[in-house]
């Protein structure tokens, strides 16, 4: 996909489709209102009959427009304007690009993203870019038809490589994420890593199964027993700050598939496992963009990466794990087995010096159950920190909502044999217990957990997203990495 801007009047641009957005409480902006005039007040008409409502993501196709060079008119509603954010302007402007996509429609402009507010214009571009691909790597009869080349009209130059920078990153993760199991597994995910690290000039360092051993990573080694893949773990470092300003680290949970090992999930349950690493998925896309960006932080990013399954050597029932910080954890569930992995990587962090941490995991069921579909749930052991980390999803306007990490839950995962156990008592509270298990492995250092098992993966289609990976939280972590140059 070509990514361009151009000076011209949108309304002169002999292409495909235009799309033109509008607000649903706002007077006619810019292109709508010339075109409103030049086809004696269609689009008034339209409004007032509520055909076009204005309402976030809607899409109405006009065919035969007037005053418009492009063979389409896609009028693309952005709600009301003071609702309007980063989130909804990245969807509504994904929702346009999927429209577009259901037929071929190769040459696609869009129009007045110059209007919107500076902050928002990347996240136009960005949307513009994902909205338009999705699931159909392995069809051979495709279902959508991205288009060739994007245009914006009047866009400066900056915002449309930022933009494109957002995109093309968000993309990477939604293709890790999407690829299945046998594609992308801990080797192969480092592999990826290791090529784009290179592409980008960042320091790259993969541990494998030897190495994690000398290391004394017990608690992700167990996970990996039951697989016939080797686990990995990459760590990353991009050094664009001040070389004595201590790192910020993003780490992921990177279960390239989780069939639940011995405590096995359910058909259902397993089904789309494959994104059990789009924690590792997401924290690589967004040290790509960072880098990309050249902006003036440091920071680590690591990916645990693992497979589990059920295989002759599977970790048990009952064993006893000894993690990289010394701690014992008492097996109850192999399926809780992010955690694990998490445990030995947050401590490499550690010891890498970060100053900072941020882990993004699909960890709990429960955190569904507490947020819904859409929402990632924040747990942290730092008020300050974890503020800051709210305030870049905002920033972002990517669903986040703090859960609470009171010492009583703490109480749960007291093992009974070992120092603690891998889940807490009863499923009640579980996406909290799993936190209160992460806080043990971060020594006090200001961290903060995302969990991401609802937003990362959507089984169902969207206005803005055809379904599988949704590449949520890139933009937070780039957000994240923004606010930290501002002010470390
Ligand atoms: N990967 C799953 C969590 C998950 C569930 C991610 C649904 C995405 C969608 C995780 O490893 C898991 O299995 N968690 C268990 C924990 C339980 C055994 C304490 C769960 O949530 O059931
Ligand atoms: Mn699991
Ligand atoms: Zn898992």
């Amino acid at each position: 996909m070509q990514l361009s801007v151009t000076t011209q009047d949108p309304l002169s641009l002999a292409i495909d489709a235009l799309v033109v957005p509008y607000f649903a409480d706002q007077p006619w902006t810019d292109s709508a209102a010339r075109l409103d005039a030049a086809n004696g007040g269609l689009l008034t008409k339209l409004r007032e009959s509520a055909e076009l409502t204005g309402k976030l993501s809607e899409t109405t196709l006009l065919h035969t427009a007037t005053g418009a060079a492009a063979r389409l008119v896609l009028l693309v509603g952005l709600g009301e304007r003071e609702l309007l954010h980063a989130g909804r302007a990245y969807q509504a402007a994904a929702a346009a690009a999927k429209t577009l996509a259901a037929k071929s429609r190769p040459q696609v402009a869009f129009a007045d993203v110059e209007k919107l507010l500076p902050d928002l214009r990347p996240h136009v571009v960005a949307g513009a870019f994902n909205g338009g691909q999705g699931q159909d790597l392995y069809r051979q009869q495709k279902k959508l038809f991205p288009a060739q080349s994007l245009v914006f009209a009047n866009l400066a130059p900056a915002d449309l490589q930022t933009g494109q920078i957002l995109g093309e990153s968000i993309w990477l993760t939604r293709t890790l994420i999407n690829q299945p199991a046998d594609v992308i597994y801990p080797e192969s995910f480092a592999n990826e890593a290791a090529q784009q690290a290179a592409h980008y000039g960042l320091e790259c360092e993969i541990w494998d199964q030897r190495r994690l051993t000398e290391e004394r990573c017990g608690a992700l080694l167990a996970v990996a027993r039951g697989s016939s893949r080797e686990p990995r773990l990459v760590i990353l470092r991009y050094n664009g700050g001040p070389a004595n300003q201590a790192p910020v680290a993003l780490v992921g949970k990177g279960v390239t598939f989780d069939s639940g090992g011995l405590s096995l999930k359910t058909p259902e349950g397993m089904l789309t496992m494959k994104c059990d690493m789009s924690g590792a998925a997401t924290v690589l896309g967004a040290m790509c963009a960072i880098a990309r960006l050249r902006l003036p932080v440091n920071v680590l990013m690591l990916a645990g990466l693992v497979e589990n399954m059920t295989g002759p050597a599977a970790y048990k029932l009952g064993d006893v794990l000894h993690a990289r910080n010394g701690k014992t954890i008492e097996i109850h569930n192999t399926d809780a087995e992010g955690r694990l992995v998490l445990a030995d990587v947050l401590d490499v962090a550690l010891e890498r010096g970060a100053a900072k941490i941020v882990d993004l995991a699909t960890l709990t069921g429960a955190c569904v159950v507490a947020l819904g579909n859409d929402v990632a749930g924040a747990m942290s052991n730092h008020d300050a920190w974890q503020t800051t980390v709210l305030a870049a999803a905002k920033q972002a306007g990517e669903p986040v909502w703090p859960l609470p990490m009171f010492p009583e839950y703490e109480e749960q995962i007291q093992g009974s044999v070992a120092d603690i156990k891998n889940v807490g008592d009863g499923r009640w509270g579980g996406a909290i217990t799993a936190a209160k298990f992460l806080e043990q492995f971060v020594a006090g250092q200001p961290w903060v957990h995302l969990d991401i098992a609802g937003p990362a993966f959507s089984e169902k289609p969207k206005a803005w997203l055809d379904g599988g990976a949704s590449g949520l939280y890139v933009r937070t972590l780039v957000e994240l990495a923004q606010s930290l140059a501002k002010q470390p």
